[in-house]
């Protein structure tokens, strides 16, 4: 079950063992500012299933579990990453090319290569740093960072963290006061744009967070936590972390009025208050002026719904497998919603991105970038802000392959014409 997700992939072709220790650079100049230490690169790390492997031997079960689970049998979350070889490319040969040129815009800010860091909640639970080691990576980068509500550092310092866009997800968990707030901060401390996770009407069955106790860590009795000693004692490092960071950090970003930062609830409970309607759509448009993006469509008529209540970005989303099991894979549902958007807002997709061909294979079906999660959590999870370097080398370099080995020579220039698939896409 757990592996679920790592969809046997082939081995990593050998050229692929050198690309991640040269300095990366695209017509942008060079993007990557902080390299990864030996330990993380190749041979040792060659893949983001090799970060997965680290992840699991650092976190506690439960944490570790939180982060790489899904709803129910966990269906959608293995089809979101199988769904990728349903698709295959249609290369252009003997097309030389010394560089490709990986940069695309999204919503107004430029990224070196197609790629934005999700919104991952309780990424301070994964490492001590969380939001600003993956801000501060995905910066270094040249791409986006996208802070989760459900975050516990104040969004001020993820901005100031990073040197790339980092835009704000939006649950309401706090109430439309707290919320209200939230967006006017990430207004003042220069979000680039505003996330509404749209799929949350209730959690999903996340049934390793059951069974594991996610909700006894956050806010269970001394008594009940008694059960993770077993799973503590042999991951030292992860516990002086969390107790040095002063245990369940709050949630610096919902700042309930009166009362102050929010205490840290369990994942059931967030989102059976973070339920959100087309109606509450309006008044957070007119609350954030900027570009604001639905997260969570999964059909063309929710996709043009988006658009008339004031959405300029779509997320094609299925919450990483972890709300509706059985809901189409992100990959599927894309061109559907390409189609009905007909070019009326920038859309984007996450789920199941492992590889920088999965990345290439979104664009060519009509993505104009990808929202990486899981991927960079396990390299934070694995050594902080190089773990997450280290991931977007993996990702960047696996683009730029790609392109090559297709004989293109641009994002850009990615369209339906370099694959072959059965959802339509030429
Ligand atoms: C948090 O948003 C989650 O879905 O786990």
């Amino acid at each position: 079950m757990e592996a679920g997700h790592s969809q046997g992939h082939p081995a990593v072709p050998p050229e692929a063992r050198d690309g991640p220790q040269s300095a990366p650079r695209t017509p942008a100049g060079p993007v990557a500012t902080v390299r990864s230490p030996p330990s993380l690169r190749s041979p040792h790390v060659i893949n983001i299933d090799d970060l997965r492997r680290r992840a699991r031997r650092r976190l506690p079960r439960v944490v570790f579990n939180y982060v790489d689970g899904g709803a129910d049998d966990e269906v959608t979350l293995r089809e979101n990453c199988r769904v990728f070889q349903d698709v295959t490319f249609r290369p252009r040969q003997a097309v030389a090319m010394s560089s490709v040129d990986l940069r695309t815009r999204v919503l107004g800010t430029e990224l070196a290569f197609p790629a934005l860091l999700a919104p991952i909640g309780y990424l301070r639970l994964i490492h001590p740093r969380g939001e600003l080691d993956a801000a501060r990576a995905a910066g270094a980068a040249g791409i986006g960072f996208i802070q989760s509500t459900i975050s516990g550092h104040a969004l001020e310092k993820t901005r100031e963290a990073s040197t790339g866009p980092v835009g704000y997800q939006l649950y309401l968990v706090g109430g439309r006061a707290a919320s209200e707030a939230a967006i006017e901060r990430a207004r003042v401390a220069g979000f680039s744009a505003l996330y509404v996770t749209i799929d949350t009407p209730v959690a999903g069955l996340r049934e390793r967070d059951f069974r594991g106790g996610m909700r006894e860590l956050l806010g269970g009795s001394f008594a009940s936590k008694l059960r993770f000693l077993p799973q503590f004692v042999v991951r030292p490092r992860w516990v002086a972390g969390f107790l040095r960071d002063g245990g369940v950090p709050r949630l610096e970003n919902v700042v309930i009025p009166g009362e102050g930062p929010m205490q840290l609830i369990d994942v059931v409970g967030a989102l059976a208050r973070s339920r959100v309607t087309w109606d509450d759509f309006r008044w957070i448009r007119q609350a954030w002026p900027g570009p604001l993006v639905a997260k969570g469509v999964l059909t063309g008529d929710d996709a043009r719904r988006a658009i008339d209540h004031g959405a300029t970005g779509i997320v094609v989303s299925n919450h990483g497998g972890r709300q509706l099991d059985g809901a189409s894979a992100t990959l599927r549902a894309l061109p559907e919603v390409v189609a009905a958007v007909a070019g009326q807002a920038e859309v984007l997709m996450d789920g199941g991105i492992r590889r920088g061909s999965d990345i290439v294979k979104a664009i060519c079906l009509g993505a104009r970038a990808v929202l990486v999660g899981r991927a960079y959590v396990y390299g934070l999870a694995a050594a902080g802000q190089t773990g997450v370097t280290r991931a977007l080398e993996i990702l960047r370099t696996d683009v730029e392959r790609t392109l090559k080995l297709l004989g293109c020579p641009s994002i850009a220039a990615l369209d339906g014409s370099y694959v072959d698939g059965p959802f339509g896409s030429r």
